[in-house]
């Protein structure tokens, strides 16, 4: 089985020579070579890339809104603020292979004609930082950034900016708005980045992995791109497992791997003493699902057919013997502290539904505290709020409401956690 982004990663990572041994920049040479910019958005647009930061949305078609005949300058964005709890898949591509995430960004930059762009890297990555700043530095010195990249008339600088540690900074307006030094709340949209952007200019943010990925459908192709998946969402994809499971990790797979295959084979099926009960299926802010819907394929259409979102592929399994109660309060806690605080919805939101959520795991709730958990559920819904900060912390929280409505009845019945003796 191929595994195109995994596949060259090493602790530390392949200097620059030890890449282009292995095939690297071989991209960057052909597209400067061979390719119009339009040629290799249609590319991208033909392998059905779909974008690999949680959204799902069209990479090609993302790059094709970018006005090409304007003046003046456009930016490349790579969001490597991955904060999404349960997430980790990005980390593994920029720690232990830097070059093919810049390799991906100097084609992604040329078909979209950007000058300048920019690795917005989570402040807690550390490792990624050193090994990010020591591959940017490489590029450099081999010609593949800077004036006039391999002798062509591209040209491209690059640079790390590390973020300060908040959730918010993922949303890419808010991202946008954090490296212009403004305070990190989101932008509405329309208009999108794609026209008006960092300072206002055309620019494309992209997810890492997506651009890790860019490279190889150019070495490669369209069709090679679809063949590697199990179903229409192209390529293989990095799924990740968590929570009570013998072997909790990432691992590069095809797309549309089954939820089974992916708990029991890779992860190595629960722990002893546990029992599966439920599952996030693409980090914290996605809807439960349940032993039913095991056998789904981990596609964007097939998590979405179940009632969830594929988000960023990296599950988190909930156990038997561990409180959803406590489960649900701890990810709203987080989302309650990540807000940005801009609209009143999820500022205000948020807070109750953290205080609510651990009055019941103490055994203080009332009855009526679960209509008041269902009505923020819409409340915070989509179309409510200023971006998906607030919809996404829902997620979780309205599915455990459907599928563990028990526990959050007994809680408040018994008046006390039952997963507490
Ligand atoms: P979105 O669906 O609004 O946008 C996704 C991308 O498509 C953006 O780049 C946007 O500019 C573009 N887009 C969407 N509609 C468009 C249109 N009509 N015209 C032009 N461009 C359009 O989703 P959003 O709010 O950017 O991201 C939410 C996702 O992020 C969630 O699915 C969540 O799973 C994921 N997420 C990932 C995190 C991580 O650490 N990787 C952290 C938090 C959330």
């Amino acid at each position: 089985m191929e595994r195109p982004l995994t596949q060259h990663i090493t602790f530390p990572p392949l200097g620059l020579r030890a890449y282009e041994a292995v095939g690297g920049y071989q991209s960057v040479r052909k597209v400067l070579k061979d390719l119009a910019p339009q040629e290799i958005t249609t590319l991208v647009k033909e392998s059905n890339m779909k974008g690999r930061g949680g959204a799902g949305f069209s990479t090609g078609m993302k790059w094709s809104f970018v006005p090409m005949n304007v003046s003046g300058p456009k930016y490349l964005v790579v969001n490597a603020d991955e904060m999404e709890p349960g997430t980790f898949k990005d980390r593994w591509l920029l720690e232990g292979n830097p070059h093919q995430l810049i390799e991906g960004m100097i084609v992604a930059a040329y078909a979209i004609q950007a000058t300048e762009s920019f690795v917005f890297l989570r402040w807690a990555y550390k490792t990624a930082a050193v090994e990010i700043r020591k591959a940017i530095r490489e590029a450099y010195d081999a010609g593949y950034l800077g004036k006039n990249i391999m002798g062509s008339d591209f040209s491209l600088e690059m640079h790390l900016h590390t973020g300060v540690g908040r959730y918010m900074c993922g949303e890419e307006t808010a991202l946008l708005n954090s490296l212009e030094g403004k305070r990190a709340t989101p932008r509405s949209k329309p208009p999108f980045p794609q026209v008006s952007g960092l300072f206002g200019r055309p620019t494309i943010v992209n997810n890492v992995e997506t651009l890790c990925y860019i490279p190889h459908i150019i070495n490669n192709g369209a069709a090679w791109f679809q063949s590697l998946s199990r179903t229409n969402d192209g390529g293989t994809k990095i799924y990740g497992v968590s929570g009570r499971v013998k072997n909790p990790g990432a691992w590069e797979l095809p797309m549309g791997i089954t939820m089974r295959e992916l708990i029991e084979e890779h992860a190595g099926g629960m722990q002893e003493g546990y029992r599966f009960r439920g599952v996030l299926p693409g980090g914290a802010s996605t809807d439960f699902l349940v032993e039913e819907h095991l056998d789904i394929k981990m596609d964007f259409a097939g998590v979405a057919a179940a009632g969830s979102r594929l988000g960023t592929g990296t599950m988190v399994v909930l156990d038997d013997r561990t409180c959803p109660v406590g489960f649900v309060h701890n990810l709203e806690h987080f989302f309650a502290q990540e807000s940005c605080g801009f609209c009143t919805p999820c500022r205000e939101g948020l807070p109750w539904t953290e205080k609510l959520l651990l009055a019941i795991e103490r055994g203080e709730g009332r009855e009526e505290d679960l209509a008041i958990l269902s009505s923020h559920t819409k409340m915070m819904g989509p179309g409510n709020t200023f971006c998906a900060l607030a919809p996404g912390a829902m997620e979780p929280l309205q599915s455990a409401l459907r599928y563990f409505r028990d526990d959050f009845e007994q809680h408040i019945r018994e008046k006390r956690c039952p997963y507490h003796a």
